[in-house]
């Protein structure tokens, strides 16, 4: 039987997402409805992606008997209550990336969906991409070695994008761009937590950190190091330095296509959109898509992947980050 997937608003990158789903197999997965807060821009969704329900609130979708999970693609100071009444309505729920603003709203995410019993997964798709695997596959037998430093960048010009700049639409380079660093690096050492943070930045006038250079440093001597920023653009790409050698991730990092370990290069091509996308290899959704039926065919609550201690990690991990670069939310306050 097929995934049957609600769309929680008709957004960019909720566009991109469905797009990616036709990559899929339709017996596999299919979209049944679509919400936004304008039943307008949810028909109009639904009649470019063939959804066959549209909906004027989340409300309506969270009651809909014939939809398995719902992906959140709302901004993220909208994602705690989003996914709650998705979750509390025994949802399974796969919200875009981050979670939520911080820990703490991430933590009430994670509580509610075990209290709920339902799968929960943050977007991460970078983790589910053919040439990540890839790498998991590499580091496990020791391909590099052991691994010494991780190095990464995601920098983009993101000054004309109100919710990448806007305090209250929650902007700022590390819960935007950043994350994908953050996620890579957690990655490569297994989800472990860094025995020391720092961080530097400077800021938009809004508030929020527009670019931020994050050292960590992992036990038994290994670092990290990261640079994202929604003010300049940087070459993008990552680098695993181990004691045998090396895995490069060209750009872009965030959805890869090819990597080069030491020295020669593997291309990991996607599938091509049948329409156009918003955004850049948007199709390559479709593996964390797959994953979720997955783990919903197997009755799983996450993913091993990108578990929810992985996510709560990305979450404590950005909060630091934020409070030596000074950057404060409305929710940091409640
Ligand atoms: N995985 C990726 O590569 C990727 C790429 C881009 C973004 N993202 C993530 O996806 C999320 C959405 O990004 P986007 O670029 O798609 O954003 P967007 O198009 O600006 O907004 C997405 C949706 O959020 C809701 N929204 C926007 N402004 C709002 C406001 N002021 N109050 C209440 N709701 C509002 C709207 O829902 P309605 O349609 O219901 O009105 C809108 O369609 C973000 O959390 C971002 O981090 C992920």
């Amino acid at each position: 039987m097929a995934t049957r997937w609600g769309i929680c608003s008709a957004g960019k990158i909720s566009q991109d997402f469905a797009v990616a789903l036709k990559t899929l197999p339709s017996a596999d997965h299919q979209i049944v409805a679509v919400a936004a807060r304008k039943l307008d821009d949810a028909q109009e969704f639904a009649t470019k992606h063939g959804a066959s329900r549209a909906y004027g609130s989340y409300e309506e979708l969270a009651r809909d008997p014939d939809v398995d999970v719902v992906y959140v693609g709302v901004i993220h100071p909208h994602h705690l209550k989003t996914c709650l009444l998705f979750i509390n309505a025994k949802k399974n729920v796969l919200c875009e990336k981050p979670l939520a603003m911080n820990a703490r709203e991430v933590k009430e995410i994670l509580d509610a969906a075990k209290r709920n019993n339902v799968f929960l997964m943050e977007a991460v798709w970078t983790r589910f991409f053919p040439a990540s695997e890839e790498i998991r596959r590499l580091l496990a037998r020791g391909e590099v070695g052991e691994v010494k430093v991780v190095r990464s960048e995601f920098a983009v010009p993101l000054m004309h994008v109100p919710r990448a700049v806007q305090k209250e639409l929650g902007g700022g380079a590390m819960l935007d761009v950043g994350i994908y660093c953050l996620q890579f690096t957690s990655m490569v050492y297994n989800g472990e937590k860094p025995e020391s943070i720092q961080a530097t930045g400077v800021c938009f006038e809004s508030g929020v950190d527009e670019t931020v250079v994050v050292t960590l440093k992992y036990p038994g001597s290994r670092l990290a190091v990261f640079t994202c920023s929604a003010g300049v653009q940087l070459p993008n790409e990552a680098v695993i330095a181990g004691t045998k050698g090396t895995i490069k991730v060209p750009y872009p990092m965030w959805c890869p296509t090819s990597l080069v370990v030491n020295g020669k290069e593997t291309q990991y091509p996607l599938p091509e959109p049948s329409m156009p996308l918003n955004f850049l290899n948007s199709t390559g959704m479709r593996y964390e898509a797959e994953e979720v039926r997955q783990c919903l065919l197997r009755g799983l609550k996450e993913s091993a992947i990108m578990s929810h201690t992985d996510s709560l990690l990305l979450a404590e991990v950005e909060d630091e980050v934020r409070r030596q670069v000074g950057v404060v939310y409305t929710q940091d306050c409640q």
